[in-house]
């Protein structure tokens, strides 16, 4: 998946450039294996280059960039062929008169690619994406107009893609959408179109969420959305609710911390009017009306698998019949969905493609549909027959890390919804969250643990219950931003296999909370591992005896069993980021990885 901006600015100036820098890197976030531009004119000027957006700006500012009224930008995340600057868009046909940019995959393009080299197309790169503008010339050389030519050429595509495209001599954008995201932007004097909404929010807050299969066309001056069958449209123009300042870094060096430490505000936004301590009530509104389900399966990917992993047991606790997919693994399941099943998705974005797919899956089979998501419009909450949204503002970074505590804050309220219990005591847990979250950010030592183990020869991570889950994602926030070795195990399931990996090269991070019967087992863990030599890392909130087991210890507040989680995965951010910092890792942008995966 990649990121598309594109703005119709009208004068001829700096503007557009500016516009489609800042706008890509509002989307770096998407993808980073390079990086162009395409500007319209009386000339189609296209600059590209392999590697994050600095290589291409550097290139920029050696070059005499035409200012032009229109353009499209591109970060792309490679999905056909190698990051190099021959497979970088935009893409054009020969002789330049129309550029592409895409996201997404053109399944049918080595056969569109064969029938257009047949027909003379000279094709320049590995990508499926360079297809489009040669078809798109092909339809004009037979007499289209540039809508004409972009639509028809569309309707020869199979597969997700989110495209934009100029034209030679022309001021105008041409966009359309299918199973990847496209947003519109309308300014003043300008208008804007991209694949996410941070992309141009310092310059409007109006947007229209195109939606799958119909086109926009975008001037200065006008946007227009059609159908497929050419039917002007008038979708509803909604205002987006943060600020430029909330996509920004605010002073930190990277997003992710900035992300980490605002948990405390996003955890606030995520309970905000929902919970009523007092009267013992959780009000979720939007799913007033969810029918109670036979059963509820959660879908997910990466992180959100994490957290619906952790759904599951708040739900099952209730004595609801709940299981969790990872989402690319749903239509393999040959699990009974019907009308009586309720079917969750839980996806920061919105838009991760395995997510989707289970989801229309769920759909087709009868189910209800339910979205977990941060991101108001998206693919997953338009399509689903409920959303519920976890309010934890715009994540840039691409370790998700906010997203996973409002995740399993808003999953916790979730519970009630659909199975009612009593929690009051889970309600003045919740209430203390943000609070709770904000002492561990004040005090946390994660920085110099981090030092501590820099040179480890792998991690690995072990809970059990609920914090079985946290485990699994401590280990896959250090995969992510460390590229270091880690794993995340079930406690109990350590010693049937995994502890012949330990060492005393392996530090063991046990997240032990509470001071029940899982916390005694997990500290019998706790103690083979040491008999092993391995460093011991405890995060706990202090009620079990763990601290004496450990060489270090990760405390945090004591709280509800189910709230401790929440915590003790706090400490594990921070120790990750404090790790991937010594060792100077990209930090945000991890190698190979992207934020929203809109391919399966
Ligand atoms: C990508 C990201 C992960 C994320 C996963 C699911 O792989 O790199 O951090 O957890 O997608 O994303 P979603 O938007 O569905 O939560």
């Amino acid at each position: 998946m990649c990121g598309i901006i594109g703005y119709a600015g009208g004068g001829r100036n700096q503007e557009v450039l500016d516009v489609l820098l800042t706008g890509l890197s509002g989307l770096e976030y998407r993808g980073y294996d390079s990086a162009g531009i395409a500007l319209a004119d009386e000339a189609v000027s296209v600059y590209k280059r392999e590697g994050e957006l600095e290589n291409l700006e550097a290139l920029l500012k050696e070059t005499d960039v035409p200012s032009t009224p229109v353009g499209i930008g591109h970060t792309r995340w490679s999905t056909h062929g190698p990051p190099s600057d021959r497979n970088a868009h935009p893409h054009t046909d020969d002789g330049a008169t129309v550029a592409v940019v895409h996201n997404g995959i053109i399944e049918n393009y080595e056969r569109l690619r064969e029938e257009l080299s047949e027909l003379g197309c000279t094709f320049e790169s590995d990508t499926d994406t360079e297809v489009v503008p040669h078809l798109i010339r092909h339809y004009v050389d037979e007499g289209l107009d540039e809508e004409g030519a972009f639509r028809k050429a569309v309707s020869k595509l199979e597969g997700s893609y989110a495209i934009a495209a100029v034209f030679r001599g022309s001021e105008t954008i041409y966009a359309t959408r299918q199973d990847s995201p496209l947003v519109l932007g309308l300014g003043e004097g300008g208008n804007y179109l991209a694949s996410d909404v941070p992309a141009f929010i310092q310059y409007t807050d109006r947007v229209i969420y195109l939606e799958d299969g119909q086109f926009a066309v975008l001037t200065d001056d006008e946007i227009t959305v059609t159908d497929g069958d050419g039917q002007v449209l008038e979708p509803p123009v909604k205002r987006i609710e943060w600020d430029a300042e909330d996509a920004g870094k605010s002073g930190y060096d990277h997003y992710m911390l900035k992300e980490i430490n605002e948990q405390p505000r996003s955890l606030r936004q995520c309970l905000r009017g929902r919970v009523d301590e007092l009267e013992g009530d959780v009000t979720t509104e939007e799913l007033d009306e969810l029918p109670e389900p036979a059963r509820v399966q959660f879908v997910a990917c990466g992180t959100s698998y994490h957290a619906a992993l952790y759904g599951e047991l708040t739900l099952r606790e209730r004595g609801v019949k709940a299981q969790t997919f990872m989402a690319s693994e749903y239509d393999r399941a040959s699990v009974p969905i019907d009308d009586e099943t309720l079917v969750i998705g839980v996806t920061q974005s919105g838009e991760t493609a395995d997510t989707l797919r289970a989801l229309r899956q769920a759909e087709r089979a009868g189910a209800t549909t339910l979205a977990v998501t941060n991101v108001v419009g998206s693919s997953a909450s338009r399509e689903c027959d409920y959303t519920m949204y976890i309010r934890a503002g715009p994540e840039i970074g691409v370790a998700a890390t906010k997203t996973f505590a409002s995740q399993q804050t808003a999953l916790t309220l979730l519970a009630d919804a659909i199975r009612d219990a009593e929690h009051r005591e889970l309600l003045g847990a919740l209430r203390d969250l943000p609070d709770h979250v904000q002492s561990i950010l004040d005090g946390s030592n994660a920085r110099e643990i981090a030092a501590e183990y820099e040179n480890a020869g792998a991690y690995f991570f072990i809970g059990r219950g609920y914090n079985y889950p946290v485990a699994l994602e401590g280990a896959l926030k250090m995969k992510e931003i460390t590229y270091k070795h880690a794993e995340g195990f079930a406690a109990g399931e350590l010693k049937h296999g995994p502890l012949a990996l330990v060492t005393e090269e392996t530090p063991i991070f046990a997240v032990v909370t509470g001071d029940d019967e899982r916390a005694t087992k997990t500290i019998g863990n706790v103690k083979e591992v040491e008999a092993r030599g391995a460093p011991v890392v405890a995060v706990t909130d202090g009620q079990s005896d763990v601290e004496r087991y450990a060489d270090h210890v990760l405390s945090v507040p004591e709280t509800h069993d189910r709230v401790g989680p929440i915590l003790a995965n706090v400490q594990l951010q921070l120790v990750s980021y404090w790790l991937a910092n010594r060792l100077d890792r990209s930090i945000d942008k991890p190698r190979n990885l992207a934020k929203s995966v809109t391919v399966e």
